[in-house]
């Protein structure tokens, strides 16, 4: 079957995390990824975080896989001429190196426009343009700027990062958007343009019910689902809201039996609208349901508290297995906090294709992510990341370069 992006050639030049999200999305689609990398180096995380010796690291397998990997010195003149020829036969150059190093390697927009003006020329940057332009950028200090770890934790501690990587994995995911959005509109203009998706805008675009909020707090001085209500002091800004759920129907995080020695033994439970009465009987209190302090939303947010230690008395004396699956029967909106280890093991995403497991050359068999969304016309298979250089001369070969001129570009160091 063919893929949605098949016919698309991409030249990689991201590195670390946010772009190469981003590469490795638009690969499972179908896009022939070209990671160029640096000459006996390669992308620094190839060796972060080992844990083999002289093997690939996970981080970067788990980020690189089908893509094809070509090393190429992009400031050996040599090497310049070889970018220039794939730049005129790609549709699109990714990048996400520090701000300007792309113009410092000779390779701005316009010079990429005059070699090719069909090219796509898209960057993760930290910050658009503003006071912080030309700063150096990494995932906390996205989370940071962007508004997450103000507002993530508990009131009572410090900001919070969370392990969800918004500023990295989830700016990739913009940019790629922001990728297939252009070759759209290309199909119309028969042009390219530049596409920028900074860390702080992405991770601010994923917070924006926290930006919701502060107008709220800015009219109102107060917000009742927020665990500060009735009782605390809120503010001027928006504060941590510990596990409260961000929406309209409250929710909070309960233990389950085991919490004593499982740090994991809990289960978020949603204490939807709809399902009251049923929240009511299943743990034993009746009398809520037609008492006023309890009947409607409105009444029982000044009550969370006394709400959720009451139902966390019924979670406590089950499994968080067998709370999910009596609350489900009742349509309860729930949901249990599944470690990594239980996460790996999980059968039904080895199922799915959204944990999958690829043999590699060097490090054996490990496990990686599949693509999260799928396609019923665009299946995809995940296949291991590439070696350092393995497509160099099929790539070269590819790009009209015969077995002599791939000899001299190497005497000449160039790839
Ligand atoms: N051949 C020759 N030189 C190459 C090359 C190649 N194939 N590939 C990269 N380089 C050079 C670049 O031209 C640059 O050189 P210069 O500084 O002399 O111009 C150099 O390698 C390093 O690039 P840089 O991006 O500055 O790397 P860094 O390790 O100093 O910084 C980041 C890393 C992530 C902080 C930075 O790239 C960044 O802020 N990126 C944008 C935001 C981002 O994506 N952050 C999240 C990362 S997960």
């Amino acid at each position: 079957m063919g893929k949605a992006l098949d016919g698309v050639r991409i030249l990689d030049f991201t590195h670390v995390q946010s772009g190469p999200t981003c590469t490795q999305l638009l690969a499972w689609f179908g896009a022939d990824v070209i990671k160029v990398e640096r000459v006996g180096a390669g992308d620094i995380t190839r060796e972060q975080l080992r844990d083999i010796p002289d093997a690939d690291s996970l981080y970067f397998t788990m980020l690189n896989g089908n893509k094809r990997s070509v090393t190429l010195d992009t400031k050996n003149p040599h090497g310049k001429r070889v970018l220039e020829r794939m730049i005129r036969d790609c549709d699109v150059l990714v990048e996400n190196f520090a701000p300007g190093a792309l113009e410092r390697m000779g390779f701005g927009w316009e010079r990429i426009q005059t070699l090719n003006p069909r090219m796509i020329v898209a960057s993760v940057k930290g910050f658009g343009p503003g006071p912080y332009e030309d700063c150096k950028v990494y995932e906390n200090v996205a989370q940071c700027v962007g508004g997450a770890a103000s507002t993530t934790g508990f009131d009572d501690g410090p900001p919070v990062v969370t392990g969800a990587q918004i500023g990295d994995s989830g700016t990739g995911l913009h940019l790629a958007l922001g990728i297939v959005t252009a070759l759209f509109q290309r199909e119309h203009t028969g042009r390219g343009q530049k596409v920028l998706a900074a860390m702080q805008d992405g991770v601010l675009n994923l917070c924006r019910v926290k930006l919701r909020d502060q107008q709220r707090l800015d009219r109102t001085g107060v917000m009742k689902e927020y665990p500060q209500y009735p009782n605390d002091d809120f503010g001027d800004a928006v504060p941590r809201a510990g596990n409260a759920s961000g929406g309209g129907q409250p929710g909070w995080i309960l233990k389950c039996k085991g919490w004593e020695t499982d740090p994991n033994a809990y289960i978020y439970f949603i204490a939807q609208a709809p399902v009251w009465e049923r929240i009511c009987k299943l743990i034993g209190r009746e009398e809520w349901i037609g008492d006023p302090r309890y009947a409607t939303p409105n009444s029982r947010l000044p009550h969370l508290k006394e709400i959720f230690a009451e139902i966390e008395r019924w979670t406590m004396n089950r499994t968080k297995f067998d709370a999910m699956a009596v609350l489900n029967r009742y349509d309860i909106p729930c949901g249990p906090i599944l470690s990594m280890k239980e996460i790996a093991s999980d059968e039904s995403l080895r199922t799915s294709g959204t944990i999958v497991e690829v043999e590699h050359p060097v490090r054996g068999k490990y496990l990686t992510v599949g693509n999260p969304i799928k396609l019923s016309d665009s299946p995809t298979e995940v296949t291991r990341s590439p070696l350092l250089g393995e497509h160099t001369d099929e790539v070269l070969a590819e790009f009209g370069y015969s077995n002599d001129e791939i000899r001299s570009l190497r005497v000449a160091g160039a790839i």
